[in-house]
């Protein structure tokens, strides 16, 4: 798509920390993730060492996620080459002597951490760490997994969409919202370097019998008070509290797959109900996320136009002004000439 405005700059966010795969998913096979565009392999070598390379082997293109593990090393799978986690091959079965590799036999390795459930990487050295997420790492709190949700849009418009307050009553009502009440109570960002605050108090859906998920009692009109840090570019950290002791967190992270891909991924934590079944929380996700889709995969252009001229802004949308500058201003999203092709 070649439509001028400014958009996300994928080269820009080489620089961040972006999650590739749910961590339980990468065991003892090599695993292939697309991360901006790229083709990547993920694997765990020696100690369950999680390691991040291209996926394309040097010698013929081959997908590297085709092949296997032994020990620190990653094979192969067409003709048998060798490769150890710093991504420089080591063996090449053809030859006399294996051993005797070109200095040009390589592939791109990259920094990789295993962090709340994940599987990041980064592309380059990344400029700010991941959030810090105390309730998901103390071991009291329990925590459920859901998606990836892979949409057909940017990963910018997913994460705008997790942030947008307008639609709840409209979109999830009964579930997120009360059609009944869809005004947005007046809220303010403050900008911190790359994240984002805010907290609104609203009202909410009463538990249903199908996701009781929430911590708010049933009696009269519930509020929760929620409180957002939207970590520049992808990253949303939500705390939920109902006025009492019960809190939950939310940890959503959007991969960007490419300039027109995302895959969202989500943690819930909670401090109460840590008895529940996964599934309640899971096929809670599972319908918001999807009632979501339908409306964020139909929005033109596919990816969130960064300029603040495009599309209409209101008081209420504080949250997507201020991302959309933020983004712009760390440089994370950038204009591009008119019919220039960015991809
Ligand atoms: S293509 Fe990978 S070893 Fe030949
Ligand atoms: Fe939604």
């Amino acid at each position: 798509m070649t439509s001028p405005g400014a958009f996300a700059d994928l080269a820009a966010q080489r620089a961040c920390w972006h999650p590739l795969v749910f961590a339980n998913e990468v065991t003892d096979r090599p695993v292939h993730a697309d991360l901006l565009g790229e083709p990547l392999v993920v694997w765990r070598g020696q100690g369950g060492t999680p390691r991040v390379m291209s996926d394309l082997c040097v010698h013929r293109g081959t997908a590297l996620s085709l092949g296997w593990i032994q020990g620190d090393e990653l094979t192969c799978a067409y003709h048998g080459w060798r490769y150890a986690a710093d991504g420089r091959c080591v063996a090449i079965p053809q030859k006399e002597d294996p051993s005797a590799v070109p200095a040009k036999a390589r592939v791109r390795a990259f920094r990789a951490q295993e962090r709340y459930g994940l599987i990041w990487a980064a592309l380059e050295e990344p400029r700010w760490p991941l959030p810090e997420v105390p309730e998901l790492e103390n071991g009291a709190w329990a925590v459920v997994t859901a998606g990836p949700y892979r949409w057909r849009c940017d990963a910018a418009r997913q994460v705008e969409n997790f942030t947008d307050f307008g639609h709840f009553p409209w979109v999830h009502p009964g579930l997120l919202g009360d059609p009944d009440r869809p005004v947005v109570p007046p809220y303010q960002v403050h900008t911190d370097g790359h994240v984002l605050r805010y907290q609104i108090v609203r009202p909410e859906a009463p538990n249903t019998e199908d996701f009781p998920v929430f911590g708010n009692k049933q009696a009269g009109p519930p509020e929760r008070r929620s409180r957002y840090e939207l970590h520049l570019p992808y990253t949303i950290v939500l705390r939920l509290g109902w006025g009492g002791e019960r809190g939950m967190v939310y940890f959503f992270a959007s991969q960007p797959v490419a300039a027109d891909r995302c895959a969202g991924y989500v943690l819930v934590g909670r401090n109460y109900n840590t008895g529940q079944p996964d599934r309640v929380i899971q096929e809670f996700e599972d319908t918001i996320f999807g009632q979501d889709q339908v409306v964020v995969e139909s929005q033109r252009p596919e990816r969130v136009p960064f300029d603040l001229a495009a599309e209409l802004h209101l008081r209420f949308d504080a949250v997507a002004v201020a991302y959309r500058k933020a983004m712009r201003g760390l440089g994370l999203a950038a204009s591009t000439p008119i019919g220039a092709s960015d991809e």
